[in-house]
């Protein structure tokens, strides 16, 4: 079982990476990689259906073995005249309903095996804690809530036993502002804005909408309003107009979807497609360009609306004109608190305040002007 899944997985993953695969001229190390599976898979089941057929031929030569016995012992008690013909006949006609059952308590041997791999696996689901959310809490829980300051005090967060990837982060993102979040790469950003909608957990500190602990939100609510924009979004089969309103509890009037799709000027492509709206993506948005992608996932943010948007470098797909104009009209969003991942310094340069990460520390938080020359990362960082 355990090698039919590494068998199946390896499959799948490289059908999903068929690209970079092609690209690094790798089929002939997928092949074997999956061939050397399916080679384990084989020898395993040989090994399984071998010892099957030594269990059943030995079984068989018990039960041959046995019959002789009885009929031979049998005949010499009947011509002793110790029992009678019939029954010995009886005698072996009855036995089967004894041998039967032993037989298949035998069989049950290799059955056990396999239940005994399911039911590892079982286990492992068990062990995998499930977001817990807290109903108790929702009737507290204001209209208001998500349009007030975040504070996130001393937040600690590492992945497993890993070194801790955040350090004691704390900062106040002010209602209604545009914070950006900049460092190198794996300084810690995505785990500081996954942490925000509890895609984790901080292991130390916490993090509060108002005053209330997001602990204390129920995920359904959490992430009703607070919305975060990986750099990839996934898109289903189905038409654009179903992607975009995925989610969604009312489905927003044809004029807003528009509206939407104007700002970030993906109409003219879309209405130049046989079905327009109704154009089937592909799995994964495939026929459609990383840019159009991330054109569609934020169109897809905005047409949910929410109070928080975090854009994990949403826009880093698009050409400068459009991340101008896009950026420009978020800037414009008076009543929203939305914070962006940049490695795009000059998005930093627009928002209210910066926040710099390295190695898991929030090490410079200010506005462009304060941190432009004040000799740390955010100063380094423009002058690569
Ligand atoms: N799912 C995960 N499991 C274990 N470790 C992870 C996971 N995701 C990230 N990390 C580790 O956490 C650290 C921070 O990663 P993170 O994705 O937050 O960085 P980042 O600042 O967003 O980087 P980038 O700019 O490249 O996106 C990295 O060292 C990374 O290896
Ligand atoms: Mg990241």
């Amino acid at each position: 079982m355990a090698a039919g899944a590494a068998v199946n997985s390896s499959i799948i993953e490289s059908l999903k990476g068929i690209e970079t695969i092609k690209a690094y001229s790798g089929e002939e190390k997928v092949y074997n990689r999956i061939d050397h599976e399916f080679v384990k898979l084989m020898k395993k089941s040989f090994r399984t259906v071998t010892l099957d057929n030594i269990q059943q031929g030995i079984k068989h030569l018990i039960q041959l073995i046995s019959s002789a016995l009885i009929l031979w012992l049998g005949s010499y008690f009947v011509m002793d005249n110790r029992i009678s013909l019939g029954q010995l006949i009886t005698y072996n006609a009855l036995l089967v309903f004894f041998t039967d059952p032993l037989q298949n308590i035998i069989n049950l041997q290799v059955k056990m095996q396999t239940a005994q791999v399911a039911n590892n696996r079982l286990n492992e689901i068990f062990a995998i804690d499930s977001e817990k959310s807290n109903q108790s809490f929702e009737y507290m829980l204001s209209e208001q809530l998500f349009q007030q300051d975040i504070t996130v005090k001393n937040v600690s967060f590492s992945y497993s036993m890993k070194a801790p990837t955040l350090n004691e982060i704390s900062c106040t993102i002010p209602s209604h502002s545009i914070t950006a979040i900049v460092g190198v790469s794996g300084s810690g950003k995505s785990t500081l804005a996954k942490l925000f909608v509890r895609f984790y957990e901080a292991s130390e500190g916490s993090i509060h909408y108002g005053n209330i602990n997001h602990l204390d939100i129920p995920f359904q609510i959490l992430r009703d309003r607070v919305t975060y924009l990986p750099q990839e979004s996934f898109f289903f089969s189905g038409t654009i107009i179903e992607n975009l309103i995925f989610g969604l509890d009312s489905p927003p009037s044809f004029e807003q979807i528009i509206e939407v799709c104007e700002i970030v000027q993906l109409n003219e492509f879309i209405n130049q497609q046989p079905l327009r709206y109704e154009t089937l993506l592909e799995e994964g948005g495939n026929n459609l360009s990383g840019g159009q992608r991330q054109r569609l996932a934020i169109a897809r943010a905005l047409l949910k609306n929410p109070d928080i948007l975090i854009l994990d470098e949403a826009t880093s797909g698009l050409d400068t004109l459009l991340e101008h104009a896009i950026m420009n009209y978020l800037l414009n969003l008076k009543e929203k608190t939305i914070i962006f991942i940049a490695h795009h310094l000059p998005i930093a340069k627009a928002c209210d305040q910066i926040l710099v990460l390295h190695e898991g520390h929030l090490v410079e938080k200010g506005t462009h002007d304060e941190l432009r020359f004040a000799d740390g990362i955010y100063q380094k960082l423009w002058e690569i």
